[in-house]
């Protein structure tokens, strides 16, 4: 994460309510129905098209898949297997031949269909038979996904569930992706997360039809990959000491803390994530990230750096290093920076580089050059000989030289470059990929100029940022609501649509200290994303969407998987009437919800005073307490906001 200025604090929402517009880009003879969602259909995300046909198809206890005998298909089937027989008890058999009756039939395309491209399916369920067909094996996966979401939702369950009618609605469908580049960032780097950890992350990311993990292996506070020859940057890089609280003004530790908080992945760990991504169809692009954000790199090898004194340095372990009060780029107080004068920096970058382009298959590597600050170059005796040589103009020409001269590492071990969207106050050739983070115009822009481009703008995409109110969520210093995530478009207007490959949702750590948060954080907005980057623009329907994630919601309860209920929490906003009496109004994300209040310290149910108009509060309350009801059942958590902070913001207005 990062910081973005304060203009991008966006996110108290605006609320824009979705028109269910027409369905334009699907073979209209598949229109035949609208799909009532019930609780019984509820595809995250929204197949292009999507036909309910009579009848029930209900699961055997004898299940036979019938595949054709394709190693590429043999982790497909295993998927299913698994995801079938744990829940069901059934027995889940394979074969190649037509020697026993199919249940689930799944084929590979002799004859192309161009309609539906590499990752697209067909699923045809009748009540004696499941098919899903596509061109490629990628589409058979997404197909198995869809399925799976059409059994009850205890098929999400770890073990076997009991006196439960296997049941999937009978169904026609048609689906492909908008757009091929359907990502999920994960910071490791921050927080360092176990090998299994990142394989819970890609199986939660795979039932949404995510095909792109990017790992950020490196940064101010953690380097976590093996690289061999490199020792210190494991042995001393990937250790900070471990401190709970709120990231980023912790008390600087002393040398007695014990640095033993961290880890890393050694290349062999590296190897077996990529085997269990690829065999779910996720490719993972690796970010080292340079040459702002590099502490742990420089404290493992000072000499990387151009500031004398970095000896001292010490991985960062949450304290305040940067100043932002200025915006961006932050003024550094420690040199946080790589330095782009000194050769032995490229020596190092093309160690690492070589050792991750073998370690990832995946075309890009990411190489950041995201708030690098410029004011220990500044003032840099290599830093103005370089220039001088160079012909630099500025720290822009600095720091597009240092990336120029990484470019080419990178190309030169047969990858493509990617970087966040500061990149191109360098004048980067349009070979470099962009990753457009502080909005969606740096990505706009880049595609006119033929760059590929990834769009992860904050305004839609920040998964780190607070999903309510900051009584509530772990404090960080925006917020972003599930409807506002909902409302993101991968291609937005005046994009060149040819260079965008696709749209990206990244989690940053700082204030993520375990799995369960990262849950936490990444759902249900996850959903939003993926259903921005898979479904046509016009079949997104924020009504729809909502009423099928609170089916999701039951299905991660079972599946273990934690997500957010802040959806179902109220929004507060203040103002001052004439007499400057604070007034409170409580609105919601979602329709259907009812507020219950009180003013008197004791916990609201549905037997207190219903939210009807602005509120007063009593002269000498300190508290407003509310919780939201669907109906009788209480769904949003009880929010204690004193007065004295709503009085705070209306002061600020
Ligand atoms: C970023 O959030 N600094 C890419």
């Amino acid at each position: 994460m990062k910081r973005f200025s304060a203009l991008l604090i966006l996110c108290i929402l605006s609320i824009k309510v979705y028109s269910q517009a027409a369905i334009s880009d699907i073979p209209v003879s598949t229109i035949t129905e609208s799909v009532n969602y019930t609780s019984e259909i509820a595809i995250i995300p929204e197949p292009v098209s999507l036909t309910k046909t009579a009848g029930h198809f209900t699961l055997p206890a004898n299940v036979v898949i019938h595949s054709p005998a394709n190693p590429e298909l043999k982790q497909i089937v295993s998927f299913l297997q698994e995801r079938l027989s744990i829940p069901t008890g059934s027995f889940v058999s394979n074969v190649s031949d037509k020697s026993s009756k199919a249940t689930v039939n799944l084929i590979l395309n002799d004859k192309i269909n161009a309609f539906i491209g590499k990752e697209g399916y067909t699923l045809t369920v009748t009540p004696s038979l499941i098919t899903i067909k596509a061109n490629k094996p990628a589409g058979l996966f997404y197909g198995v996904q869809s399925l799976i979401q059409l059994f009850p939702k205890e098929i999400e369950s770890k073990e076997r569930v009991k006196n439960i009618e296997w049941m999937a609605p009978c169904v026609e469908v048609t689906d492909y992706p908008r757009v091929g580049w359907r990502g999920l960032m994960f910071d490791v780097a921050r927080h360092f997360f176990t090998k299994s950890e990142v394989k819970q992350y890609i199986d939660a990311m795979v039932r949404y039809k995510y095909n792109l993990l990017h790992l950020h292996l490196a940064d101010d506070e953690g380097w976590r990959i093996e690289i061999k020859g490199l020792p210190k940057l494991t042995e001393v890089g990937a250790w900070r000491v471990n401190k709970v609280g709120e990231f980023g003004n912790f008390i600087p530790p002393t040398v007695e803390e014990p640095r033993t908080y961290g880890g890393f992945y050694t290349q062999e760990d590296i190897k077996e994530i990529v085997q269990y991504a690829r065999d779910r169809f996720v490719d993972i692009m690796p970010e080292i990230d340079v040459p702002g954000h590099s502490l742990a790199a420089i404290v493992s090898y000072p000499e990387l750096s151009c500031t004398p004194g970095a000896e001292s340095y010490r991985v960062r372990s949450g304290e305040r290093i940067m100043d932002w009060s200025k915006g961006a780029p932050p003024i550094a107080l420690l040199d946080n920076t790589l330095c782009p004068a000194n050769e032995k920096v490229y020596t190092f970058l093309d160690s690492v580089i070589s050792q991750v382009a073998k370690l990832f298959p995946f075309e890009y590597i990411h190489l950041g050059g995201d708030e690098a600050p410029i004011n220990y170059w500044e003032k840099n005796d290599s830093i103005r000989v370089l220039m001088k040589r160079e012909g630099l103009k500025n720290m822009h020409q600095v720091q597009g030289y240092f990336e120029k001269r990484v470019q080419k590492i990178v190309e030169s071990k047969g990858k493509k470059f990617m970087g966040w969207d500061e990149i191109l106050d360098g004048d980067m050739p349009a070979s470099v990929g962009v990753m457009s983070w502080r909005g969606i115009k740096y990505g706009i822009d880049a595609s006119k100029n033929k760059h590929e481009v990834v769009m992860s703008p904050t305004t839609f995409a920040y998964l780190d940022y607070m999903q309510a109110d900051q009584i509530t969520e772990p404090r960080v210093y925006a917020s972003l609501r599930l409807r506002k995530s909902y409302e993101f478009d991968p291609i937005p207007a005046g994009a060149d649509p040819k260079y965008i490959k696709g749209g990206q949702a990244n989690l940053w750590t700082e204030q993520i200290y375990n799995i369960r948060q990262a849950e936490y954080m990444t759902w249900p907005r996850g959903m939003a994303i993926a259903e921005s980057v898979w479904s046509p623009a016009e079949k997104k329907n924020w009504t729809t969407f909502f009423s099928k994630v609170e089916q999701h919601f039951k299905r991660m309860d079972i599946a273990e998987t934690k997500y957010a209920p802040s959806v179902y929490d109220p929004i507060f906003s203040v103002s001052r009437s004439a007499d400057k009496q604070l007034m409170i109004e409580l609105t919601t994300e979602v329709d259907g919800l009812d507020i219950y209040y009180s003013f008197d310290n004791s916990f609201p149910d549905r037997f207190y005073p219903k939210y009807t108009e602005k509120l007063m509060p009593p002269k000498d309350a300190t508290m407003l307490k509310v919780i939201t009801y669907k109906g009788k059942i209480p769904v949003g958590r009880m929010m204690n906001m004193p007065i004295d902070e709503l009085n705070k913001r209306a002061s600020k207005k």
